[in-house]
């Protein structure tokens, strides 16, 4: 049995799941789909029940849209198992990840639950939206297996996962969490710190905020933000986050004194921003990159919108 350091991805044999709500029992999917023995548990039979129900219709749909194959999605099914004994899932689980209620309470109960039921070994992750390993997870003794993975809804669909570490976490866990993540065909975004409501939320929230916000001032109805939203920028997004989008919309070559987003006071942000270069994109190539994204945009357009004109 492992002691807790040495750990390798390869020691990863069995997953657990806690709360198999919204967010659990499509992050068990995942598990169950990369190959991995996973234990579903809950505070009852009935939520249990549920929870099978909607992990056997979500991969029906990967079925019929051709995601996996029918043998693929049977054996996740066949690999999950539920209970709503704790000790179940601690015993044997080398990974566990938390998706109860939100609450920091909560949270903190776990926490303290499993250290005492888990292998010195299993690693603890967290599915919070908003709070932080440095609260919840403050009494617990194994304080380099704590890590934060952050699921966006639909998580068996959403590809993106945030990675971050807590006060104590050791970078073999933060790694092997990304390559667990990666080995389930998520996407880690590596976050360097834990902040509430982490990095996407965040920018996320900015954007909601704001059209409410806007939408309560009058300045034009739900339907015609939602519509300017998804026909615009987010029209783009999938191709261009706000880094890229700097790169391809040419801000980097324009005079330093209207580069800069107004009112940034931030001494870092003027120096970067007056170094007029892109994040990402070669300027020796910028042509080549634009033919890529309009290629690329023209399809989507062809298929979200001009077709529904023909
Ligand atoms: N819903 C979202 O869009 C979303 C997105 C990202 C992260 N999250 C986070 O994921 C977590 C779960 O959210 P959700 O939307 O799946 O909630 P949910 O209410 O759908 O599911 C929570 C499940 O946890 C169970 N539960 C509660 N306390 C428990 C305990 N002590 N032991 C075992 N099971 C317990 C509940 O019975 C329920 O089935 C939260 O921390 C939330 O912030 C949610």
């Amino acid at each position: 049995m492992l002691n807790g350091g040495g750990m390798e991805l390869s020691d990863v044999n069995q997953v657990g799941v806690v709360g198999g709500g919204t967010m659990g029992f499509g992050i068990a999917i995942n598990f169950a789909l990369a190959g991995y023995p996973t234990v579903i548990s809950d505070l009852n039979d009935e939520v249990l029940e549920q929870s099978m129900a909607n992990i056997n219709s979500a991969l029906n749909l990967f079925v019929e849209e051709e995601l996996t194959t029918q043998e693929q999605a049977r054996g996740a099914v066949e690999r999950i198992r539920t209970t709503t004994d704790l000790t179940e899932v601690a015993s044997d689980s080398d990974f566990i990840t938390e998706a109860i209620v939100d609450r920091s309470a909560d949270k903190r109960e776990l926490f303290n639950k499993l250290d005492d039921l888990c292998p010195r070994h299993t690693i603890f992750a967290s599915n919070t939206s908003g709070l932080v390993l440095s609260d919840f997870g403050s009494d617990v003794e194994r304080q380099d297996k704590l890590v934060i993975t952050h699921y966006f809804v639909p998580p068996h669909i959403v590809p993106g996962v945030e990675v971050a570490k807590g006060p104590g976490t050791s970078d073999e866990t933060y790694d092997i969490t990304c390559d667990l993540m990666d080995r389930a065909r998520k996407i880690p975004i590596r976050l360097r710190k834990e902040l509430p409501g982490y990095l996407l939320n965040r920018l996320q929230g900015a954007m909601a905020r704001e059209a409410l916000r806007l939408w309560a001032e009058g300045m034009a109805s739900a339907e015609d933000i939602e519509l300017g939203v998804v026909s615009t920028f987010g029209f783009r997004m999938p191709h261009e986050g706000p880094f890229r989008h700097y790169d391809l919309s040419g801000v980097w070559k324009w005079p330093e004194d209207i580069r800069s987003p107004r009112g940034i006071e931030n001494e870092k942000i003027r120096n970067r921003l007056a170094e007029g270069t892109p994040w990402f994109v070669d300027p020796e190539r910028f042509d080549e990159a634009l033919e890529k994204r309009d290629r690329e945009y023209i399809r989507r357009l062809k298929e979200l919108y001009w077709s529904k004109l023909e």
